[in-house]
């Protein structure tokens, strides 16, 4: 397995673009399922889930390739509507397809995802609300049997937000039979986005980035051309790297406007962050000022920041308490951050980081996504090397950010892990 290599203590500096958003571009390719001729997505991050994706929609029978940035789904109607356990387990996120197949389908055969490192994270929302659509939806041997001869509008309440259940149940009602009203909605913009999409292909949806969606069914839908927004995530974790190596760094290709959480909190932190009309300017000399963060649904701070923005409160001048109010399993990054020297209590679901002076490098091991982002984040500002093993979590969520990172003047490399010695 790869690993990620790192002599910490350079401080970045230069101009970085922003890559198209994994979680934009996950449901819209899934949207393609909903109508046939030839779709095109432009921005798209060369990612493992975004090929897993594409591997999706061609055992369901759509021609979907992806190169250079650009999607390209050849939908002429599916020859299956089942997504298998291997596939499901790789990508949870597979689960986005159950809306569109039984929505244009009226079937899907989907295995249910399994939990995953940082919780359960059922999907019960989901299939909650395609019954509420008047879809049957049965568990069997693992995977979820939904069927409906045809959709009917409804008002659909989730107990909470859920990112992809909001998406999933867009799609599903996009070509139902009448008004469905999804309340206590996601507002992420990777929802505005595929809501707009789907608006461009001819949908009826108003509502989208506030908590009541309204969703008008039609009979049909064209192809999409679409262009997927920046990823707000990935912007988040370049902009750490600036603060937490005390550097100076030009963020291009970024949406601010999805940025105002995080960029309050650096500030916060005594972090510099200029908008011009190059892009988002993040400058910082010193410490970070220790603040606290809570996780909450959009717009508030992002679960998915909240490893990357602990990896800077490691260094701050005194003491930042952490909430995770999304994830009930979203610490795992902590133990592997005390081994480089961090001093971080875990309280239930707060996390009190004690900030130190310096952090100093060590072999560790990524456990999710965000998580060995945190650890690469580490690893930049660290004395002495760092290891970051099992990278393949970093490569479903970025595209090369070890590249990117190289750009700004890290030191910072691949190399392909020796394998375990096998004790004789
Ligand atoms: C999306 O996951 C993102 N993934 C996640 O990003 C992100 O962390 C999460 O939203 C929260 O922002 C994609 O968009 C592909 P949720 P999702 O449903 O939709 C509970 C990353 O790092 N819940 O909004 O799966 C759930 O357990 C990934 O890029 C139910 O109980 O998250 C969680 O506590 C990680 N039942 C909360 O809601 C359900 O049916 C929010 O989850 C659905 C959700």
């Amino acid at each position: 397995m790869q690993k990620i290599l790192i002599d910490g203590g350079v401080s970045l500096r230069g101009r970085v673009k922003v890559s198209g958003a994994k979680n934009s571009a996950l449901p819209l390719l899934m949207a393609t399922i909903l109508a046939e001729g030839e779709h095109r997505l432009h921005n798209v991050p060369d990612l493992v889930d975004v090929r897993t994706t594409c591997k999706l929609l061609r055992e369901l029978g759509l021609d979907a390739q992806m190169g250079r940035g650009v999607a390209r789904v050849s939908n002429r109607g599916p020859k299956s509507h089942e997504a298998s356990y291997d596939l499901v387990k790789t990508m949870r996120a597979s689960v986005l397809c159950l809306g569109p197949l039984v929505g244009r389908f009226g079937r899907a055969r989907v295995s249910l995802p399994g939990g995953c490192a940082i919780g359960s994270r059922p999907i019960d929302q989901h299939l909650k609300g395609l019954e509420r659509l008047g879809a049957r939806v049965s568990i069997d041997h693992g995977y979820v049997e939904a069927s409906a001869r045809k959709l009917s509008g409804a008002p659909i309440v989730f107990d909470m937000p859920t990112v992809t259940g909001t998406e999933n149940l867009m799609m599903a009602a996009v070509l139902a039979k009448g008004v469905t009203e999804i309340k206590n909605a996601a507002m992420e913009p990777e929802v505005v986005q595929l809501a707009e999409v789907l608006c461009a292909m001819g949908a009826r949806i108003r509502g989208a980035g506030t908590e009541s969606i309204e969703v008008e069914g039609v009979g049909g839908l064209e192809p999409m051309h679409t262009t997927v927004i920046p990823d707000r995530i990935e912007a988040g974790t370049l902009m750490v790297a600036a603060a937490i190596t005390q550097g100076d760094v030009l963020l291009s290709g970024v949406r601010s406007s999805h940025l105002a959480a995080p960029v309050e909190k650096l500030i916060e932190a005594g972090v510099a962050v200029a908008e011009s009309k190059d892009g988002l300017r993040v400058k910082a000399t010193g410490r970070p000022r220790p603040v606290d963060v809570t996780t909450q649904p959009y717009p508030g701070f992002a679960t998915d920041m909240q490893a990357q923005f602990m990896a800077l409160m490691t260094l701050a001048r005194g003491t930042a308490v952490i909430s995770e109010h999304i994830f009930e399993n979203r610490f795992m990054h902590v133990q592997e951050l005390k081994r480089m020297g961090a001093r971080i209590r875990l309280e239930g679901s707060q996390a009190i980081v004690r900030g130190v002076r310096q952090l100093t490098g060590a072999q560790v091991m990524a456990t999710d996504l965000r998580a060995s982002a945190s650890l690469v984040l580490a690893g930049l500002v660290a004395k002495g090397r760092t290891e970051v093993n099992r990278v393949y979590h970093l490569d479903r969520g970025y595209q090369r950010l070890d590249r990117k990172l190289r750009g700004l003047g890290a030191k910072i490399r691949r190399s392909r892990a020796r394998p375990p010695v096998t004790p004789k």
